[in-house]
């Protein structure tokens, strides 16, 4: 791979604009976000050496001891999304609060929402982790700077994206018009294009959930995955293969690579939470990706982005991937 073949990340994003019309602020935005994610990459693979794989002694406000990776992610996140002077708050799964970033919040301002590490659980073990954004542009100007003032549908979203930190580190954005993926070339700084127009195939035979729960499992999640378990001689009809990560950054870029159904449903133990994964970090910011690589994304009785957040932190359950079959979860949601 050269510098030569691929367009940068800053030649993608300039016709873009060209072609529709992508803020000029965003693509710097963006850049911001991905040199955030550079610097997250390089701490990771370097923090065997640092020692800092490893728990702090902080609890996060959902109740889970932080990684130090989480907090130095964070802290990445919080300096390289500040250099925009669009952006008027922060949202971050490790800060208990939203962070101003400004006296007044005017139209056209930036809510950035992130999930700055992902798959923690996976730091000391040398397993793919990410980081996950979401980026909303203020259609009215907000005088309340308040916690409340930030929770807008995931259906205003104008950008999300992903930073996976693999064997290599790739950068999956969509700005509304697309996904498209890039791959960091060491040693040049750059994110370079090379995952155009990433499309989630509509038909799949492999699933993604974490099975240990299956005894807290909503009864439509359970027969979905009955059915698959069943192959040739269930309803099915063919054999299923299964993945569980156990990072969502890792499964949704499988998903974008070869097609797939990731599930974090609603269960009886998460009932009074909603689910497990976060709705303005995680789902909202997946769910959109999904889509506009041609997929779906659904709690399992509606639409992931028109879910009305009512708390910063607030969770969901997560059916996304393989259009077809987030239609028949959705379809056994139905009948049930
Ligand atoms: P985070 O590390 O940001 O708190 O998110 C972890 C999430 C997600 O990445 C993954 O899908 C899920 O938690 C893993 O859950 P299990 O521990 O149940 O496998
Ligand atoms: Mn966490
Ligand atoms: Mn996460
Ligand atoms: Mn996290």
């Amino acid at each position: 791979m050269t510098k030569d073949t691929h367009l940068t990340f800053r030649q993608f994003m300039l016709q873009e604009y060209r072609k529709h019309d992508v803020s000029k602020d965003l693509i710097f935005l963006l850049e911001d976000i991905a040199t955030a994610c550079r610097t997250i990459s390089h701490k990771i693979r370097s923090g065997a050496f640092s020692g800092t794989l490893g728990a702090t002694e902080e609890t996060n406000v959902q109740g889970e001891t932080q990684k130090q990776l989480d907090v130095i992610a964070n802290d990445q996140f919080m300096l390289h999304c500040a250099n925009c002077s669009r952006v008027a708050a922060l949202v971050s799964e490790e800060l208990d609060n939203v962070v101003w970033l400004k006296d007044e919040a005017k139209a056209g301002d930036y809510i950035i929402y992130f999930d700055p590490l992902d798959g923690s659980s996976n730091l000391e073990l040398n397993v793919s982790v990410g980081s996950i954004f979401s980026i909303v542009e203020l259609k009215e100007p907000i005088s309340d700077l308040t916690d409340a003032s930030v929770l807008i549908s995931g259906s205003e979203q104008i950008c999300a994206g992903y930073s996976l930190y693999g064997p290599s580190t790739s950068l999956v954005v969509t700005t509304g018009h697309g996904v498209n993926g890039f791959t960091h070339l060491n040693g040049t700084g750059e994110f370079l294009l090379t995952f155009p127009d990433m499309q989630v195939p509509a038909e799949t035979s492999e699933y993604a959930i974490n099975a240990s729960r299956q005894r807290f499992w909503e009864p439509p999640v359970a027969r979905y995955v009955q059915e698959c378990l069943a192959g040739e001689d269930g309803p099915r009809g063919r054999r299923f293969n299964m993945r569980w990560v156990a990072s969502m950054v890792a499964e949704v870029h499988r998903i974008l690579t070869r097609g797939g159904v990731f599930l974090y449903p609603q269960d009886s133990e998460n009932a009074d939470m909603g689910g497990r994964l976060r709705l303005l970090y995680e789902a909202n910011p997946m769910g959109f990706i999904i889509e506009q690589a041609g997929g779906r994304a659904s709690t399992g009785t509606q639409r992931i982005m028109n879910v009305n957040p009512d708390d910063l932190h607030q969770r969901v359950p997560v059916i996304l991937g393989s259009r077809d079959e987030v239609d028949l979860i959705d379809a056994y949601h139905a009948e049930a």
